[in-house]
Parts: C-alpha cells; structure tokens; sequence
C-alpha cells in the first residue's frame, strides 16, 4: 500500500522518537517550541500505525511517554498548544456541536442484492446503461455496519464530521470525530490540489472491544448497548467526546465524495478509478478498507470475493452486514448515473441474515455464584446465519422493562459477530392481546430468600450464602477451566454428585469414592479412572487457581495472581490487612476488602487446613513468584505467545527468553497480545493472530534477532 511515509521517512521519525524519548528537561521555550513541532510529527505518526496500519512500530509504554512529553510542554508553555495538536483531540467544551449541516452532496443509499444471481442482473444493467460490453471491473469492500458519517476537510485540516441524518443533512459532531485517531486531523489533500474535499465513512467499534465495553456497564449496573451498531452510533450521539474514546471508535473511509480546487472546480477526475481515490486516501492517513477490498476484473470474481467474505465474516475483527461492488471506473459511474435514494453504478451484496423474529416463551432466573439472579428468555428456536438460538441472557430487569418485554411476544433477536445472541426489540405491533407481563420475583428461585437490590447497581441479588444454588455454581466454579481446571469434572458432575449426597462442600471434590462413580450409570471403571487422575493433577495447581477457585466478590484470575504472587502459602494472605493490599500494584479497595473478608471468616483457616491435609497445594510455585518488571529489555512492554514447535530450543525456553528481556507471555490469542512467535504447524493461533491484524508475526530466527537487538 501507498503511505505518506517513504522508508526514509519513517525511519527517520522512528529515530527521532527514540532521540526525544531520552529527553527529560523542560528546556527553554525556543527549542520547546521545536520539540513540540517534532511531537506533532512523531505522535501523528505513530497513531497512523497503531490505528490505521495495526502495526505499531514502538510499545504503548514508549508512545504514552512521548504523548506525556507532548503535554509536559504544553503545560510549561501553553502559548505552545495549538487546536491541531494530538493533545486536542479530546476537548472538554461540549457545547456547540450537534447543529443540523447540510452534506455537500446528498449521502444516498445502497440497492440491495443477497446472491450471484442478482449480481449478474446488476452487471448486465451496468453494460445496458453504459453501453459497455463485459467484463466491467468492479472494486468491491465490505457493507461495514456502523454509522456514516462525512468528513469536510478544507485547506488540509479537517472544518466539519456530520453524521448521515437524513441524506441531505445531518447532525454535525466535528468534535466527536476529532476524538477517533484514525481521522487525521491535519491530511496534505493540497498536493493533489484539493482545497475542499468531503470524505464518506463508517464509524465503528471492534467487536472484542464491544464486549469489553459492555461487560464494564453491566459491572457498573449501567444499560446493555444492543449491538456493537448501537454502540458506535450512540457515542456518536453523546455530547462527550470522552465517550468516543472509551469506546475505541474508529472511522473506515469508504468514499470520495467530492472534491473542488481553490477555484471551486471539480477534481475528482484525477482519480480515474474508485480504487485510485481510496487508495490516495489511504496515502494521506485515513483507515480504508485493505485486504477486505478487491478490484476484481468482472463480476464472477466479484461474486466469488463476496462469498469469501461472507464465509470469513465472523474472523473479521468488525461487524459487517455485506460486501459493496462498486463500478471501478469512474467515467462508467458518470454514465450510470444515480436514482433519488441509490447510485446505480453500485449495490450491496447482503449476508445471510443474522436477526429473525421468535416467541417469548418463557423467562427462567438462574442463580450466579455470588447470588446475583440473570433472567433467561426461553425461545422458540431460531436459526441465526447457520446457528440455532432457544435461550437468550436478558441481562437484568432493567432490560426487559427498557425494551417492554412481555412473555408470548414475537421478538426479533439477533446475533452480530460471534456476540452472542440478544432481543432487540419487541414487535409491539403483533401483538394479540394474549401476552402477559414478565413478573420479576421477588424471591430467591432456589430458597425462596428474599432478593434485595443494591442501590446504583442493575442486579437482584439472593444474600444467603448457603443457598443451593449459589452452593451449585461455586462448585462448578471452583472444578471449572480457569480455577482447579479438572479436566471433564463439568456441570453435570456437580449436579449428580451433589444430588447423590457426595458433594456439598469444595474439600468433598477431594474425598470422592472412585468406586462409588464406577458403579453409577452412565459411568464405569475407565471414567471414574480418568475423573480420579485430572483430581490428583488439579491438587498440584499453582495457589493463584485455588485463590481464585473460592469464589471471592471481585477476585478474578489477574488478582488472584497479583496476590499468590505475594506469599509463600495461601494461608499466609491472612495476616495481610487492607492497606497492604491496596499498596499491591493494580488492586483496588473494592477486592482488597473482599480478601480479607475471606480470609477474617472462622470457616476460612479450617477449610484451608483441610483441603492442604486432602493433598490439595498450599504454597507458591517457583512459576508464581513476583517478577520485578524489566523495563529496558528488548521486548519491555510487550505481550509474546508462542505456537508451534521450534527447530533450536524448546517452546518453554523461548518463553523463558522472552520474559526475561522484559515480555509478557500469554496463553491465547487475544486483542491484546502483540507478538506471535510461530513455529512448524501452527494452527488456530495464527489464524486467528492475522484475522485480528493487529499481531506481529515472527518466526523462531526473526525471534532470536530480536533478543539480539538488547
Ligand atoms: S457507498 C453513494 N460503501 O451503507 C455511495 N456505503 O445502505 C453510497 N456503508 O449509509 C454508499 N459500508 O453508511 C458505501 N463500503 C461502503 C459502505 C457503505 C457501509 C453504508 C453507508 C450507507 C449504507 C447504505
């Protein structure tokens, strides 16, 4: 891909980085004002590869520290702040925006298509109304489910983002886009002689970056965002530009919509293709499409591309509702054409749909661990896009009276990405008469003990923590993956030990009859075998898995580890109070109290005492122990997972090399791994390492250089 940064260029401002990263004094205002200058550069550099490119080239800890730089002096010398300064982006006045702009061109629609049949019917329309014969070249993208929005930029600074509204205008939000760093606030359109140009995108949220958001408003008992759609448009919306920025919001510019020299004359025909505007765009620093974008040679590949992309379209890290063909050639757009609502040169080619409408039978709550009850909707099954959904979480009981939710209702429930399913919406209007209010209970399912809510959060709760259910769950979760991780010890084990009066209690998990197992049905010598050895293997476990095991308010795996990362046995937590562990890096107040709580119960000592007698690990691995962080090692500040098996070491040495010049290891693929070291056959990981796009990849010899670099 073109970029506004040559090689040189780049290795020239990377350079710099490191030079100004040495810098500490504030020094006189003239040499200030040229480091400030410099920090504009190397900053806007370095947002375009984390946030445009996914590939950054320095850690996050090293750009946070230029970015502080940048704001230490401008602190000392505010005369220094200038409105297009990165610093800028998140502006504290909310008042003006949200005025009704007129577009400078209409934002139209799309027609729609949903097979290659329509497809060829589109082409054939295409040949008609430009009197062309075939192949037409089209370029093709994906239909990104978002919300649009149209970017003014004049003299190479960006004047004005309005959303879509209603085609003809729109609500402005200039200070909502200028909070997405994948909108560059300054771009050098002047050297393609544009003086005033207006761009068309869609804004949109990572899918994984959906999840989190929401499971931190759910954490805090605010509303649940619908969908990942909603989650962009709705920031959009809020007069907080802080809001774009919790969200991560990014822009995808998908369209050149106009552009005038300083005479006011046209000068899109420099672009003669669609792909030539894009890729321009793409020069000048904006996020375009880029594998997901296709100048396909007639319409077979075209169809061909869009069916690639539907089969990959839970892999990619965005939510997208289809693909776009849009005639290549600009001259063939001209003669095309438009109609009142759509471009003929263009149509959106449609994924199989991923909402359908049910029935509301039935609403269940079901008990968590710690008591907080969750209705569950129990639908008539549906297929979603090749998926059958019978049981939707509705969250709490905001949501169902937010969305006046009642039960025989037909629903329209939908599933975006690999999100997991949800109600949208009622469809109030087929209603008979016959559907019935959802009754909240006010007790507890399980033992009838009366639910309280706590005040500023969205959950009922059952309070007596020897509630069969709760009891249920926690040994569920004390036996799960990601506490005790005993292999094949499920649910269902819990429920049917429990049931045959074997299981009440966690040290129970450790005094099971094997004989007894083999005998019932259903099971046998080799289950009750196997079940007996994953038992022995998960009394071995690190003290962080144990800690974590015991269903502590707020103590999830990451603290669980901060704090077995503290002690030499498990026990020994109880001689710590509250202001020690709160000093612990990363450890609020909140799961402070809630460990010495745990530990200040009579029962909690005895239980240890117990489980440690039963065979089960009391004291701190040599794997557990607190690292001192290394901070100038040549991977300081990155997280590293390795896949595959290497030629020269083993896959635990590399680990081990890795961690020691300063890196993180993970254990899977995730939004916030940075490195994926592959080694022969790597699977799963490294595919999903590049749908993500935002991982460096490396062999095992690329590796080793790296360490070299120290
Ligand atoms: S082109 C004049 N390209 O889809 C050209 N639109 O149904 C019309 N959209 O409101 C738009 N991805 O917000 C175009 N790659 C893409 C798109 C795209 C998403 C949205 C756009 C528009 C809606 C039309």
């Amino acid at each position: 891909m073109a970029t506004q940064y040559s090689t040189e260029k780049q290795r020239e401002l990377y350079d710099l980085s490191k030079k100004i990263l040495a810098h500490k004094d504030i020094p006189a205002k003239p040499e200030a004002a040229k480091e400030v200058a410099q920090l504009h550069e190397v900053i806007v550099y370095h947002e375009w590869r984390y946030y445009v490119l996914n590939e950054p080239v320095m850690s996050d800890f090293e750009y946070d520290h230029l970015y502080k730089r940048l704001e230490a002096l401008e602190q000392a010398y505010p005369t220094l702040v200038s409105e297009d300064s990165p610093t800028q982006r998140v502006s504290s006045d909310l008042s003006s925006d949200f005025e009704s702009v007129a577009h400078l061109i209409p934002m139209l629609s799309l027609d729609n298509s949903y097979n290659a049949e329509d497809l060829g019917d589109f082409d054939k329309q295409i040949q008609k109304l430009t009197n062309t014969e075939p192949p037409i070249a089209y370029c093709v993208e994906p239909k990104y489910d978002g919300g649009s929005i149209a970017l003014v930029y004049e003299n190479d600074r960006l004047v004005r983002a309005a959303t879509r509204g209603n085609g003809t205008t729109g609500e402005e939000m200039t200070k909502n886009a200028k909070a997405m760093k994948t909108i560059p606030l300054k771009a050098a359109f002047s050297k393609y002689g544009i003086h005033k140009v207006e761009l068309r995108g869609e804004v949109l949220i990572r899918l994984d970056r959906f999840k989190k958001v929401n499971q931190a408003r759910e954490k805090a008992g605010k509303s649940i965002l619908a969908n990942p759609r909603n989650a962009a448009t709705g920031a959009l919306r809020v007069k907080n530009p802080q809001e774009v920025v919790d969200r991560s919001l990014e822009a995808f510019i998908y369209q050149l919509g106009y552009a005038v020299d300083k005479e006011g004359e046209n000068v899109l025909d420099q672009f003669p293709t669609h792909d030539e505007g894009i890729e321009a765009l793409a020069n000048l620093g904006f996020k375009v499409p880029t594998v997901e974008r296709k100048v396909c040679s007639n319409i077979e590949e075209a169809a061909a591309f869009c069916d690639h992309w539907q089969q990959k379209r839970d892999d990619y890290a965005y939510e997208i509702d289809g693909m776009v063909v849009k005639v290549n050639n600009i001259d063939l757009q001209e003669l095309c054409g438009y109609t009142s609502h759509h471009p003929r040169w263009a149509i959106a080619y449609k994924f199989k749909a991923k909402q359908a409408t049910t029935k509301l039978l039935n609403v269940e709550y079901q008990v968590g661990k710690l008591g907080q009850v969750t209705p569950v909707a129990k639908l008539e099954p549906v297929s979603l896009a090749g998926v059958t959904v019978s049981s939707v979480s509705l969250h709490n009981e905001d949501f169902i009276k937010q969305r006046n939710l009642h039960l025989g209702d037909t629903v329209l429930v939908e599933r975006a990405g690999d999100v997991i399913p949800y109600i949208v919406k009622a469809m109030e209007e087929l209603r008979d008469g016959n559907e019935q209010p959802i009754v909240y209970p006010t007790q507890c399912p399980s033992c009838e003990t009366t639910l309280v809510r706590i005040e500023g959060e969205a959950v009922w709760k059952c309070e007596n923590v020897n509630c069969a259910a709760q009891v249920l769950r926690r040994l569920e979760h004390h036996v799960s993956k990601n506490a005790m991780d005993i292999d094949g010890f499920g649910e269902k084990y819990v429920v049917r030990f429990n049931e045959m009066g074997w299981l009440d209690r966690v040290p129970d998990v450790y005094k099971l009859d094997y004989d007894a197992i083999a005998n019932l049905e259903g099971f046998g010598k080799r289950s009750a075998e196997k079940l007996k050895k994953a038992i022995d293997t998960a009394k071995g476990n690190p003290i962080s898995r144990l800690l974590y095991s015991f269903s502590i308010p707020l103590v999830g795996r990451t603290v669980s580890k901060i704090f077995a990362g503290e002690v030499n046995d498990i026990r020994d937590l109880k001689n710590w109070d509250l202001e020690q562990l709160m000093a612990l890096k990363d450890i609020g107040p909140k799961a402070a109290e809630h460990v010495v709580a745990f530990f200040a119960n009579p029962e909690t000592l005895p239980l240890l005492n117990e489980l440690d007698a039963l065979g089960v690990n009391m004291k701190q691995l040599e794997s557990e122990r607190k690292q001192e962080p290394i901070l100038d090692g040549a991977l300081s500040g990155k997280t590293i997972l390795f896949t595959g098996s290497f030629q020269t070491m083993k896959r635990n040495d590399a680990k081990a090399l890795a961690v020691a010049a300063g890196a993180k290891a993970l254990s899977a693929v995730s939004s916030n791994l940075n490195i994926l070291v592959v080694g022969e056959k790597a699977g799963s990981k490294l595919t999903k390492a590049q749908a993500l796009g935002t991982v460096e990849i490396l062999t095992e010899e690329e590796f080793l250089k790296v360490l070299e670099k120290e």
